[in-house]
């Protein structure tokens, strides 16, 4: 199966992008045995696959002594909630206030401005997601959390629709939130200034804001977005060596 509606820029050689088709085909292969597949993951992930790993691993040390939720603005397949509630299951799995809480269309791009260049090639409908997704995505990570404690506890919450309107709604329904973590993927300009002037107030000395495309040539939005609403100058934007296009910024 191959990715739909999805025109976006791959930076990848020729011969990387072979290299990483014979790669799929020696993880489909795999002559493992079904109970041993996922305590054996790690066999496939790429130097690439695991920066993205290391990088959460070390901003969750970075919130571990502070409160409120973590939420994720930009979802897709969910790999990023599903390493985040891993993390928590790690360093505080009874912190109940921990909640991690996603937002996506679950239909791809929405909104798609003038702000965002013509560089990236995408449409609304960029980087959708198979239809009912977000139903697999609930279940999975369901499962993973009924291995930790307190799993009768849901501390996860996936909230489908367009971002420029749901994150308004959940704040509105949620006012006790106070955000601990946030991370900026919806890649492009309206949702991300929707959300960043959303959640605004329920920031604190100490949250943590995560871009993924800050300063990027093919999805210029966000900087953009960031820069009309919290102004660049007011931000210390840092970055750690394992991962090249994401950075994130302590608020103080
Ligand atoms: C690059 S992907 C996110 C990848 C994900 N953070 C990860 O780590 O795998 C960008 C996501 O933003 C979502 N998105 C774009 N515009 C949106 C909007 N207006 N409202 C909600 N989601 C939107 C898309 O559906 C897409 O799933």
């Amino acid at each position: 199966m191959k990715t739909q509606k999805h025109d976006a820029i791959v930076l990848s050689s020729q011969s990387e992008k072979d290299t990483q088709k014979a790669f799929l085909e020696t993880f489909r292969e795999a002559p493992l045995p079904d109970d041993e597949i996922i305590a054996n993951l790690g066999m496939f992930l790429t130097s690439k696959t695991l920066s993205r790993v290391l990088f959460f691993y070390e901003l969750y040390k970075k919130i571990v002594n502070t409160h409120g939720v973590v939420m994720e603005f930009g979802v897709r397949w969910g790999q990023s909630l599903a390493l985040l509630s891993a993390l928590r299951g790690i360093f505080e799995p009874f912190n109940r206030h921990r909640k991690i809480i996603g937002f996506d269309t679950f239909e791809g791009f929405k909104g798609m401005a003038d702000e965002d260049g013509a560089r990236c090639k995408c449409v609304d409908g960029s980087f959708s997601v198979s239809e009912d997704y977000e139903q697999y995505l609930e279940r999975l990570l369901g499962l993973q959390d009924a291995l930790n404690p307190i799993s009768h506890l849901k501390k996860f919450e996936l909230v489908k629709g367009d971002g420029c309107e749901t994150v308004p709604a959940y704040l509105k329904a949620h006012p006790e939130t106070v955000i601990s973590l946030a991370i900026f993927d919806f890649d492009i300009y309206k949702p991300t200034k929707a959300a960043l002037e959303a959640i605004k107030p329920h920031l604190m000395k100490g949250s943590i804001l995560v871009f993924d495309e800050l300063c990027d040539d093919i999805f210029p939005g966000e900087t953009v977005a960031v820069r009309e609403v919290l102004g660049l100058n007011n931000l210390r934007v840092e970055r750690m060596p394992m991962t090249a296009r994401i950075s994130y910024a302590v608020l103080d």
